[in-house]
């Protein structure tokens, strides 16, 4: 499986923490952001990993992370050279997987607990994709799911009015399928290719399973969230829990 790391975007929800810098390189707890991330994915046994991240900013991701070497792990780079959305920087992973599945983290996500048995549970289902679900108070904020009994039946992107309280996470597993959907998949009102749209094909096709993500976990997009980041990582000391 291969990993791939989101850290586009401009952060603006962050300004003025990001007029010089990318969000994804902000501290938190003791670490620059992507340190988690890339800390995840090889406590997942994924080795294999790819960065996009925009143009600007480049150059300071790669002096911060390497080669990977630090992280005992191989990492590559790929530029998006607008910021068209997650599905849009996702696409641009194509060839790196190589017809492989991956696991996609964003790269302001953090997760308290180890990742490791969403993947395994992801590795033992025979196709499809696999997404995890958190229950939060601001759902308007996130991709929400709306369940039934069994599954997921629908995911809304930012509602009003939000169906459940169950955020749709940045952590996907996708098969190789995932390339053909965004392919197939238009602009949001927001005129960006949304994850959640994917997220529905796979849906339509019966085809998405989820987990419940155990332990605190938040993104770090707006000051409030980042302040929470920094409060779970810097109390585990950027370890993460098993
Ligand atoms: C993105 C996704 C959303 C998801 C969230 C998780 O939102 O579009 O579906 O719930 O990440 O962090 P954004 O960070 O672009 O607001």
């Amino acid at each position: 499986m291969k990993g791939i790391i989101l850290a586009g975007g401009l952060g603006t929800r962050l300004h003025p923490l990001t007029k010089a810098t990318n969000k994804h390189l902000l501290p938190v707890g003791t670490e620059p952001m992507l340190y988690h991330p890339i800390k995840q994915l090889t406590a997942a046994g994924i080795h294999d990993i790819l960065v996009v991240t925009s143009t600007l900013h480049m150059g300071d991701i790669v002096r911060c992370l390497g080669s990977g070497d630090e992280f005992n792990c191989h990492l590559a780079y790929c530029v998006q050279e607008t910021a068209g959305g997650i599905a849009h920087a996702l696409a641009l992973a194509e060839r790196f997987c190589g017809g492989e599945r991956l696991c996609v983290l964003l790269g302001d996500n953090v997760f308290e607990y180890c990742i490791e048995p969403y993947v395994k549970a992801y590795s033992a289902q025979s196709s499809g994709a696999r997404v995890l679900l958190k229950q939060v108070g601001d759902p308007e904020r996130f991709g929400v799911a709306a369940l039934d009994e069994h599954q997921i039946i629908d995911i809304e992107e930012k509602p009003s009015q939000p169906k459940s309280a169950y955020a749709v996470i940045g952590l996907y597993l996708y098969d190789e399928t995932v390339f053909e959907i965004i392919r197939g998949i238009t602009p949001s009102v927001r005129g960006e290719l949304e994850i959640t749209a994917v997220n529905n094909v796979y849906i339509q096709r019966q085809q998405l399973q989820y987990s419940f993500c155990r332990g605190r976990w938040t993104d770090a997009g707006t000051f409030d969230s980042l302040f929470e980041a920094n409060r779970i990582l810097l109390e585990n000391r950027n370890e993460l829990l098993i």
